[in-house]
């Protein structure tokens, strides 16, 4: 029996609510077991809506010690408490009325971390997207926007800082050992943007003087002693505050703003207005423990959270369905700064693979949903890579297809249309048609239809004509409730390259519209035909990856190679030889899987040294080229019934061939990427770290040796290079010796530093082969495994399922049991952790059939448990579909 299936929730359902919420006020008396909240809200009721028309408020699992109505208590026959709802009856026709709730919590047993919970001893709360309800009954939904002040009560000793939104209003001592602290929020939002903290906290300070002249006070709260590790997360701040002005005209509109630093939380950072709350692996930082990937976290975070304040809480959603209005726009907005920040081919890069890696077989498998999904059951588990990266990427394709200055008009004008609005993607889009006057209809596809396009493209070239044809096909995959799919409006940026190496310039184009290098291909089928190409050309698709798409064309290696080597967008070079990477890794799992020795292009092996010495290319980038298609990627373009170990074995001995064959070339980039003087983060310097590991990574893998990865471990003076040399060690080499006296050494040296610690966990998780499995379980004994701190939870649990292909997905099943057993055992405390760790097995039905039926009896194990959130039974029921 299901404790909580959850209902359906339908788009097509949406209507505003009955009563409009004008304010609130909030008192909260903190204590730990015994939190009393008090909330006052007016009411009132909406033109047209019938005088008995009863108010219904939301709630979770509350325990409510009082009702009044204007002051009054209401008597017991005029409202109804259930188990998630409170309805009154008999209220106002006309006049506002005051409702009174008072409620009773305990944030220390509140282990869902929804709602307000205690972690480390602070009180802090997490609303989004329905955590509001577990504080108070309300109207809680994206749509209600009311003007809150707060109150807060509580011990001077336990609790000497009181944190709400908005702007400080004032506080004092209450003589009996309590004090008070108010907060006033001018600014109407709804309850998910609610944040209270309070508690003992360290401070790291700042300002900043808006371009209009505004003083803003800025305070990032962290734990006692981690003060120095939080000035990078100020300097992200006060770049990102510019940033937003001079590239989006958005400024800041409070006088203060707050980010509180939190070691338990199950999601990466929280937008509160005024007063952010993040996972602490999100803010601290410094040389000695954090890596270069953690600097450029903190930064994109910190940049993402402080953006919503335009994009998502000045303007805000009317319902969760458009989850992706604000978060996919957010998302764009944070790639670019980053792209501004560091270099913005190697960031492109770095999105995509991301995107690949994980939106890509969301998209392919039972989990896949639109952009702008039309029902849920529970709305948490739609915090997804698809509303997110590819609602970025539907973003970014706006901007590609009206062009740079068009894409401006139209976010000026979303701003100017919605500033204090809830609103839904259509209106987003119909900023931008009215902006530049285009039809965005066909484009808005995007939105609504699931699955990756798949582009196959094939040319013609005529000598005698010098025309060339383009003959492109789309197709849109079949997904989950979406069976049959229109043509897709898709900017594909292009170039024709000749060879020499040079672009073509067509004379006329017939069978598309293009724009600069953008062809819009929009038909199901297209032959588009250039005229004036003197000689037979090598496409190049896809420049900057302008479209989230699977493209297939038929290309040599030599192809490739002409592209690596001439082409003026550097992502499409990227591009070019990861593919041939890619085919090649293909070919050797096959080879593996029958039996076969690999084979290793010597074509492949040329381009990736000739690019790797190539110095006029900057060493991250280079350092992109090296690193080779993940396990991941490989299983995904061969598409089904995939065996992990052939890929795994396949993809080693490739590495092997091409270390072997570059080992001179790869000791020179050590050499010349070494860095003296002290660690510094910016891109520059972490994209030389990033190459001198990738000579050093294939050094090793030709000496088959630990001696050059324990070396470097030794010497390693920042984290970077320290866990680089330690999961190169305890990957390749796993029972060396050198490899276990270096995870103890690490282990003992960073005890006392959980972020650290976490790494030390993921690590080992992440050693290939099916002996994890033991390791892993060994590891869940260690004193320093803590099963209530959602980030130790994933760095073993998460990571070993996610992203160890072979010790997970073990020939036996084990791997699958063993989460299950997790996934119920997790639940039970965190149900939206357990949901987002089970996602991990979303690619179950491509792998071969032994595999793929333990996982599908592992799925069913989880399904049959006695008592599932909705959170776990939504994921595990579409699963099983
Ligand atoms: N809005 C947050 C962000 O910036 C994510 C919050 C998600 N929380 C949740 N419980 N689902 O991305
Ligand atoms: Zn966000």
């Amino acid at each position: 029996m299901r404790t909580n299936t959850g209902q359906i929730v339908h788009l097509e359902n949406y209507r505003p609510t009955d009563f409009v919420l004008e304010r609130v006020d909030l008192t909260f008396e903190l204590d730990p077991q015994e939190t009393k909240v008090e909330a006052r809200m007016i009411f009132h009721r909406r033109e047209g809506v019938s005088p008995s028309a009863p108010l219904v408020l939301d709630g979770d699992e509350l325990v409510m010690t009082g009702l009044l109505l204007d002051q009054e208590a209401i008597p017991g026959t005029l409202y109804e408490a259930t188990d998630d709802t409170l309805i009154i009856r008999e209220l106002p026709e006309r006049a506002p009325f005051e409702i009174t709730v008072t409620t009773v919590l305990s944030p220390e047993t509140n282990t869902k971390l929804m709602g307000l919970y205690r972690t480390s001893n602070v009180y802090c709360t997490q609303c989004e997207a329905e955590g509001f309800r577990r504080i108070t009954y309300f109207p809680d939904r994206p749509d209600v926007l009311a003007v809150y002040t707060v109150n807060i009560i509580a011990d001077k000793a336990a609790a000497p800082l009181l944190l709400s939104n908005g702007n400080y209003l004032g506080g004092a001592d209450m003589g009996d050992g309590r004090h008070f602290a108010s907060w006033f929020d001018p600014h109407p939002k709804p309850s998910y943007l609610f944040a209270l903290v309070a508690g003992d906290l360290g401070v790291v300070e700042d300002t900043f003087t808006t371009v209009s002249g505004g003083n803003v006070a800025l305070k990032i709260y962290v734990e006692h002693g981690k003060e120095p590790r939080a000035t990078y997360a100020m300097d992200a701040l006060k770049r990102s505050m510019k940033w937003d002005e001079d590239v989006f005209g958005r400024e800041y509109d409070l006088d203060i703003f707050m980010i509180v630093a939190v070691s338990d939380f199950n999601m990466g950072a929280m937008e509160n207005k005024g007063l952010n709350v993040f996972n602490d692996k999100y803010v601290l930082a410094d040389p000695e423990t954090a890596t270069d990937a953690d600097y450029a976290n903190i930064e994109a975070i910190i940049a993402h959270e402080y953006f919503h304040n335009w994009t998502g809480n000045r303007i805000t959603c009317r319902d969760w369905f458009q989850l992706c209005l604000k978060e996919g726009l957010t998302v764009y907005r944070d790639h670019e700064f980053s792209a501004d920040m560091r270099s913005r081919a190697v960031k492109r890069i770095a999105e995509v693979r991301h995107l690949k890696s994980e939106q890509f077989p969301e998209d392919a498998g039972p989990l896949a949903h639109p952009v702008r999904p039309t029902q849920y059951r529970e709305i948490n588990n739609f915090y997804t890579t698809t509303v997110y990266e590819k609602g970025s990427e539907v973003t970014r394709m706006i901007a590609t297809i009206l062009g740079r200055d068009l894409f401006k008009k139209g976010m000026d004008l979303y701003f100017e249309r919605h500033d204090g609005q809830a609103v839904t993607i259509e209106d987003f889009v119909a900023c931008f048609e009215a902006a530049s006057g285009r039809d965005l209809k066909q484009f808005s596809l995007w939105y609504h239809q699931a699955g990756t396009p798949l582009v196959t493209a094939s040319g013609v070239y005529n000598t005698a004509g010098q025309t060339y044809t383009l003959s492109l096909e789309q197709t849109v995959p079949p997904t989950p409730g979406q069976s049959s799919k229109a043509p897709m409006h898709i900017p594909l940026r292009f170039g024709l390259l000749l060879p020499d190496g040079s672009e073509a310039t067509p004379t006329a184009v017939s069978g598309a519209e293009i724009s600069g290098d953008v062809l819009h291909l929009t038909e199901r089928k297209q032959s588009v035909t250039f005229s004036g190409v003197p000689a037979q050309p090598v496409p190049s698709f896809n420049r900057d990856f302008s479209a989230p798409i699977n493209l297939h064309v038929v290309q040599s290696a030599g192809d490739r190679a002409l592209i690596a080597r001439f082409e003026t967008d550097l992502f499409a070079r990227w591009q070019a030889l990861n593919t041939m990477a890619l085919d090649n890794l293909v070919k050797a799992a096959a080879q593996t899987r029958a039996g076969r020795p690999v084979a290793c292009d010597d074509a492949l092996v040329d381009a990736l040294l000739a690019a790797a010495a190539d110095n006029r290319l900057e060493p991250a980038f280079r350092a992109q080229v090296l690193s080779l298609p993940s396990e991941t990627d490989i299983g995904r373009e061969i598409g089904g019934s995939n065996d992990p170990d052939a890929i795994h074995t396949g993809r080693q001995a490739v590495l092997t061939a091409i270390a072997t064959a570059g080992k001179d070339s790869f000791a020179r980039l050590v050499h010349e990427m070494s860095q003296s003087g002290p660690f510094r983060p910016d891109a520059e310097s972490a994209g030389r770290r990033a190459l001198r590991y990738s000579g050093l990574f294939y050094l090793v893998y030709a000496d088959g040796q630990p001696g050059k990865a324990a070396d470097a471990f030794r010497s390693a003076n920042n984290m970077t290079d320290l866990s680089q040399a330690l999961t190169l060690l305890a990957h390749r080499f796993p029972d060396a010796e050198e490899t276990a006296e270096a995870l103890a050494a690490f282990k003992e040296r960073f005890a006392n530093n959980a972020l650290v610690i976490d790494k030390w966990f993921a690590i080992q998780a992440t050693i290939p082969g099916a002996a994890t499995l033991d390791r892993v379980r060994g590891l869940m004994s260690d004193p320093l495994f803590n099963a209530n701190n959602p980030n130790r939870v994933r760095s073993l649990v998460g990571t070993f399922a996610f992203a160890n292909a072979t010790g997970f997905n073990r020939v036996d099943g084990e791997g699958y049991r063993f989460l299950a057993r997790q996934i119920l055992d997790i639940d039970a405390r965190n149900p939206q952790l357990a949901a987002r760790i089970l996602t991990s097995m979303r690619s179950w039905g491509s792998l071969e059939e032994v595999r793929a039926s333990h996982a599908r009896s592992a799925l069913e194990e989880i399904a049959r448990a006695s008592s599932l959130s909705a959170d776990v039974s939504d994921i595990v029921d579409r699963m099983l579909e």
